[in-house]
This record gives structure tokens, sequence and C-alpha cells, in this order.
């Protein structure tokens, strides 16, 4: 069965500060996003890796490619939103206009974050089987902390039970053909303002989300701290 990847990694990095998204600061001498790339690349079942970055970065990632020998990779730009990015990434398999050379449209997508440099087979494999049978899937973790919504005036106006509740992760999986859809028929708003792709097939197409149990190495590095976290996990496999 065809499966392709898309790695959005078009966003500014703000959380972590500094002038290089983090996707591209260097940990152990590679860049972030090489490491997501590199994973998907050494899955032999992925067909096409698309990686998707804001316009001023395309010449940054063609020069990771070169550097880092990256195979099967199509660079695409960007829009301002990670939905919006990863519409444009889904749009390379399905609209001629849109890539110089169309590419194989895949039965099954999986969208990872290129901030997410520990993916493995494992769970990538449990994602893809379970979207082939419901249409999505996505990676879930237990929460780490209770979530609280705040009143007008600033305190609290309630709280959720922390056991009911799952942090989405990624990878996600989806059938092509439903998460293509559900990009299509979504609003500006969702574009805008949404973050999560499982939403979007359950609104637009009613395709239910397997939700599978991933591991805490799925953690998406967002704070200048996680940038540390990653280093001492690379470190500690290359001992
Ligand atoms: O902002 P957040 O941490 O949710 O971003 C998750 C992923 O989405 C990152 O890999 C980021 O680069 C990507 N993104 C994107 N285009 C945007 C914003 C974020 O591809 N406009």
């Amino acid at each position: 069965v065809p499966v392709s990847a898309v790695l959005p990694a078009g966003g500014s990095g703000e959380r972590l500060g500094g002038a290089t998204p983090k996707q591209f600061c260097a940990v152990q001498g590679r860049p972030l996003v090489s490491y997501a790339v590199r994973a998907m690349e050494r899955i032999s079942w992925i067909s096409d890796i698309i990686v998707v970055v804001s316009p001023e970065n395309i010449e940054t990632m063609k020069t990771i490619i070169e550097k880092f020998g990256h195979k099967r990779v199509t660079v695409v730009e960007g829009g301002i939103t990670r939905h919006r990015s990863i519409f444009n990434g889904l749009k390379v398999f399905a609209e001629k206009e849109f890539s110089s050379h169309l590419l194989q449209k895949p039965e099954v997508v999986i969208i990872h974050d290129a901030v997410r440099p520990f993916v493995e087979e494992d769970i990538l494999s449990k994602v893809v089987m379970a979207a082939k049978e419901h249409g999505a899937a996505g990676a879930i973790r237990p929460l780490v902390s209770t979530v609280v919504a705040s009143a007008a005036d600033g305190c609290l106006d309630h709280s959720l039970e922390r056991a009911r509740y799952r942090a989405s992760e990624m990878p996600q999986a989806f059938l092509f053909d439903v998460i293509y859809e559900a990009y299509q028929q979504c609003t500006d708003y969702d574009l805008d303002y949404g973050t999560e792709c499982l939403h979007l097939a359950l609104k637009y197409c009613k395709t239910n989300a397997k939700l599978v149990e991933g591991t805490a190495d799925l953690w998406k590095v967002t704070y200048k701290r996680d940038l540390y976290a990653a280093e001492s996990i690379i470190k500690d496999n290359l001992s």
C-alpha cells in the first residue's frame, strides 16, 4: 500500500526564543528537522517525504537535504498557520499546478511534526494500520498537567478530570482522500485557528479517528530546554 509522509516545518518557533526557528537548531551537529526526516527515510515502506517550510527557509532546507544526504524528500512552501502548511504539503499529491512533478497519490498519508525527532517505526506502523481500518488515527499520551478554563475575571471557571483526557501528539495518519477532502471542505476559520487534523477528518468527513498510545519520546520540542533534552537523548542513544 503506498504510504507517504508530510512533515510540517514552517513555523517560526516563537516560544523557543532566538532567531533560528527550532526545527533548524543544531542538535549534536544536525538540525532538528533532519532527525525527523531521517526517521521517515529509514522506513522502506514510506515512499515520499514532503517537508513544508516557510518561503524564507526553502534554501536552508535544500542545503540541509544536500548536506545530510536525504533522499525521497520534496520541499514545499508553507502557509501562515500549521493547517495551511499541511494543506500545501498534501496538494503536492493532488494538484498538478502545485508541484512541478506531481507525486504519486498515497493511499495513506502520515502527518508528523518536524520538531518531534524520535518517532519510531512501531508507532508509525500502528497509526498507518489504524488509519487503513478507521480512516484516521493519531498518537496520544496521558496528560501531564490538569487542564483548566479561566472565567472572564481570570479566576478558575472549571477543570477537566485529568484521567479522562489525553494529549493529542504526532504522528497521525489518514486515508489520503479523507484528509484531503477535509482540508478542501474546511473554513478559513479552521485553517487559521484550528490545529487538530483528526478533528477536521471527523467534522468534515465523519471519520472517527482511532487513538493509539504513544511513547514519551514523541514529545514536541517547544522550549529551549527541550533542545537540551533532545541532545541528551541522542547522546544516550549513541553511547
Ligand atoms: O506551533 P506548533 O508547535 O504547533 O508547530 C508544530 C509544527 O507545525 C512545527 O513543526 C512547525 O514548524 C509546524 N508549522 C508549520 N507552519 C506554520 C506553523 C507551524 O509547518 N505556519
